[in-house]
């Protein structure tokens, strides 16, 4: 028998920088009264929002993306030929080929790196990660840009009660490299295809151009609010299991901001102390499906809230079903 090679990397893996972008318009609650039959004072209550940032005329997934990724290659320090994979993870690309990972390491400048998108919605940072992780401890590569870009508006249906005030547009991204102690938990991760419908876009691509109508995303959200506030909240704990830590260990907590609410459930089925820092971007950035995490992320370390090296849990959740979650090391 012949013995092939197998590629081998260094023990451990680490996210080295962080970047985002969040679109220029502002949207209030307010302005989203014109559609629906609600109020500020309902949407604030049910779900902590006050406002969302949609894409202007001059802004798309590709921009946003662009500036995140350029933002997190800067602070990493690192040339961008040290980037031997492009990750971006998204809902939004209108193509379903080509993928857009590709342009965006060519623009980037990023000599011949693999690059592809990947579909995992809200959970689709947290998968990205983990196969970043272990593409760098496997030796597939030295590093790798993950980029997460949403522009969840434009498939967001305005006269929907259930979903036209809970996303927002934006991108963050991160560089993931070598690291001589552990940085990247292991992975908590899976899916459940018999919820396919509680998160779905309204028509597949044949019956939108049979009907001449655009694809819109719609959601029981009932029946996601239960899920993750009972599965979801299981499956965090087990993050902090597999990565050996307590609560009391832990400073920094960023689940995927879907409602405020689903946060304080999490947070008391973890009992984390109180002095543990916890994400709540969704009331001025709303849900950003798979860049809701990195541009939190970037946002707590910005305001100095959270600080680099300190021990962050996060997770994320959403349409496929799917979920995912790390304990990590922030950059
Ligand atoms: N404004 C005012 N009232 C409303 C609105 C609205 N927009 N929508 C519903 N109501 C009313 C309902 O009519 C109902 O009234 P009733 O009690 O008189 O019958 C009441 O408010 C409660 O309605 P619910 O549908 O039970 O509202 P709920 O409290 O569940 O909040 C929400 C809805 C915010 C969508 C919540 O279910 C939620 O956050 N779900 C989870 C979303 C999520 O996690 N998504 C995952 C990620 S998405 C992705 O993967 C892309």
């Amino acid at each position: 028998m012949t013995i092939l090679k197998a590629s081998t990397g260094p023990q451990f893996a680490r996210i080295m920088s962080v970047g985002s972008a969040t679109p220029s318009r502002v949207i209030p609650n307010e302005f989203l009264l014109q559609y629906i039959d609600s109020s500020d004072e309902w949407i604030t209550q049910r779900t902590g929002i006050k406002e969302r940032r949609w894409i202007a005329e001059d802004e798309n997934i590709k921009t946003l993306s662009l500036t995140a990724a350029r933002s997190a290659i800067e602070r990493s320090g690192i040339a961008v030929d040290q980037i031997d994979a492009v990750i971006l993870s998204t809902i939004s690309h209108y193509h379903q080929t080509p993928a857009l990972a590709p342009q965006l390491a060519t623009e980037l400048g990023i000599p011949d790196a693999a690059a592809y998108d990947i579909s995992a919605a809200c959970a689709g940072f947290s998968y990205g990660l983990a196969q970043a992780e272990s593409f760098i401890r496997s030796g597939q590569a030295r590093h790798v840009l993950l980029i997460a870009g949403e522009t969840i508006s434009e498939i967001t249906d305005l006269t929907d009660r259930g979903t036209a005030f809970l996303f927002g547009d934006g991108a963050g991204a991160v560089v993931v490299g070598p690291s001589e102690t552990n940085g990247i938990g292991p992975v908590v991760w899976g899916s459940d295809g018999s919820q396919a419908g509680a998160i779905w876009q309204t028509r597949s691509w044949q019956e939108a151009v049979a009907e001449g109508t655009w694809p819109k995303l719609g959601m029981d959200g009932r029946a996601v609010f239960k899920w993750a506030t009972s599965f979801i909240a299981r499956a965090a704990k087990e993050c902090l299991d597999q990565a050996g830590i307590t609560p009391e260990e832990l400073d920094v907590f960023i689940p995927h901001q879907a409602n405020d609410r689903i946060t304080d459930t999490l947070l008391r089925y973890l009992k984390l102390p109180e002095n543990v820092v916890v994400a709540r971007t969704i009331r001025q950035l709303g849900n950003n499906s798979a860049a809701t995490i990195p541009m939190a992320m970037d946002a707590l370390l910005t305001s100095g809230e959270a600080k680099s090296g300190q021990t962050a849990l996060i997770i994320g959740f959403g349409a496929g079903l799917v979920y995912a979650g790390q304990v990590i090391t922030l950059p």
